[in-house]
C-alpha cells in the first residue's frame, strides 16, 4: 500500500499492509488531519533507520474487522486518533483498537471528520474528566455549577477550537487567548465570549473584562511560560489544565497556597493502558459525531490542502511549524496514479 514515511524526510513509499489484532479495524484512510505530535515525533527520529508512519487523525471507511470486534462492520464510516505507539494514518489502511474509534458525524466531508478525533479526546477528557465539568451544564463533580469562567491558552489551535465549543456548551463563560485579528475572528466564531491576547500581559486584560481571578484556566500551549501567570490568575481552590510536557522544573508552592488543582491530560494515555478502557474513547467520539450532527458542535477544519503526499504533508508541517494555524489542517484523498 502507499504511505508517507518519515525517515525523517517525509518520503513517498510502499509498505506492507498492516497486520491488525483481534480488537482492531483496518480502515481505508480517506483523510487525515495534522498535530503538533506528528511534527515532534519526526523530530526524534534518526536518519539512516527504516522510518515511521506518522499520523494520529484519520477518518476512512472500516475494510475489515477482527474476531473480537462488535461495533463495527465493513463499510462504516469511522474517524479516530489510534495509539502513538503503533503506525499512523499517513498510509492507505491503518489498523486501530476498535475501542478508540467512534463514527464518522454523516454531515461532515472526510477532511472535516478527519480534523476531530484527536483534538476532540485532549479538549473532552481535559474538561470533562480532569476538571470535572459536566459536558451537558449540569454541576460538575469538583461541586462547581455552570457559569463559572474558563480561561483557555491557545484559543484558536486545534485543542483550543474544541475546548472552546464544548466548555459553551457546558455552560462556563469563555475567555480565550489569541494573538492575531484572524485568529481573533476564528475563537469568537468558535464561541468564545472574551478575547485577549497571549502576547500581552494577562491580568489587566482580564481586570478589564472585570475578572481579577478565574475558576479554571486550561493551557494548550507553553505550560513553563505561562505558569507563573497561571499560578497568578487562578482564584483559591480553582483547577488548572496543562496537556504540554513542562521543558523544566515548575514551582508548586503557588498552587499549594491556593489549593489548586492540577490536571494533567495525555490523550494517548488510555490507548497506552490498553484493554476496555480504551472503549471511553470510542464512546466520546460517538457523542461528539451525534453533537455535530445536532449542529451543536461544528467541525475545527481551517484548511485542506490537498491529496494525501508526502510533498503537502511537507507543507503541512512547516504551516505547523509556525504555530500560527487556526483550527486544524487536514489532507483528503490519494493522488491519482
Ligand atoms: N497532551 C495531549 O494529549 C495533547 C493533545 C493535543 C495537543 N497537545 C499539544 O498541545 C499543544 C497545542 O496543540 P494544538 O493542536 O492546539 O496546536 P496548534 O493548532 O498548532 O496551535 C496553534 C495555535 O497556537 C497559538 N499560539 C501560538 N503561540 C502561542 C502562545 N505563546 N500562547 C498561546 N497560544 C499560542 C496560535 O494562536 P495565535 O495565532 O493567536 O497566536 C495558534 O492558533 C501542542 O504542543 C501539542 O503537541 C497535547
Amino acid at each position: 500500500m502507499r504511505a508517507v514515511l518519515a525517515t525523517p524526510e517525509l518520503i513517498d513509499a510502499q509498505v506492507a499492509e498492516p497486520t491488525p489484532g483481534p480488537h482492531d479495524l483496518v480502515l481505508q484512510v480517506e483523510a487525515l488531519a495534522v498535530n503538533p505530535v506528528d511534527t515532534k515525533v519526526r523530530a526524534g527520529i534518526a536518519p539512516g533507520g527504516p522510518g515511521r508512519i506518522l499520523g494520529w487523525d484519520a477518518a476512512g471507511v472500516v475494510v475489515t474487522c477482527g474476531e473480537a470486534v462488535s461495533r463495527f462492520r465493513p463499510g462504516d464510516a469511522v474517524m479516530a486518533a489510534g495509539d502513538i505507539r503503533r503506525p499512523g494514518c499517513y498510509a492507505e489502511r491503518l489498523a486501530v483498537d476498535a475501542r478508540l474509534v467512534g463514527r464518522k458525524p454523516e454531515n461532515l466531508s472526510w477532511a472535516e471528520a478527519a480534523a476531530l478525533p484527536l483534538t476532540t479526546l485532549t479538549a473532552w477528557e481535559g474538561l470533562f474528566e480532569g476538571l470535572g465539568f459536566d459536558p451537558d451544564g449540569g454541576g460538575c463533580s469538583a461541586g462547581e455549577s455552570a457559569g463559572h469562567s474558563l480561561l483557555i491558552l491557545g484559543g484558536a489551535g486545534g485543542v483550543g477550537s474544541l475546548a472552546i465549543q464544548l466548555a459553551r456548551r457546558a455552560g462556563l463563560r469563555v475567555i480565550a487567548s489569541a494573538s492575531r485579528p484572524e485568529s481573533r475572528a476564528w475563537v469568537q466564531e468558535m464561541g468564545a465570549e472574551q478575547v485577549v491576547d497571549h502576547h500581552l500581559p494577562l491580568a489587566p486584560q482580564l481586570q478589564a473584562l472585570g475578572l481579577e481571578q478565574v475558576d479554571a484556566i486550561a493551557n494548550f500551549s507553553d505550560t513553563d511560560a505561562y505558569w507563573d501567570a497561571m499560578g497568578e490568575l487562578i482564584r483559591p481552590h480553582g483547577s488548572l489544565l496543562v496537556i504540554v510536557g513542562n521543558r523544566g522544573p515548575l514551582a508548586m508552592e503557588r498552587l499549594k497556597e491556593k489549593s489548586v488543582r492540577l490536571c494533567w491530560e495525555f490523550m494517548f494515555s488510555r490507548s497506552a493502558a490498553g484493554g476496555d478502557g480504551q472503549l471511553a474513547q470510542g464512546r466520546i467520539l460517538d457523542r461528539l459525531a451525534a453533537l455535530v450532527e445536532a449542529g451543536e458542535i461544528r467541525t475545527t477544519l481551517g484548511q485542506t490542502l490537498g491529496a494525501i503526499c508526502a510533498a503537502s504533508l511537507g507543507a503541512a508541517h512547516a504551516l505547523l511549524a509556525e504555530g500560527r494555524t487556526f483550527g486544524k489542517i487536514a489532507l483528503q484523498g490519494w493522488p491519482q496514479r
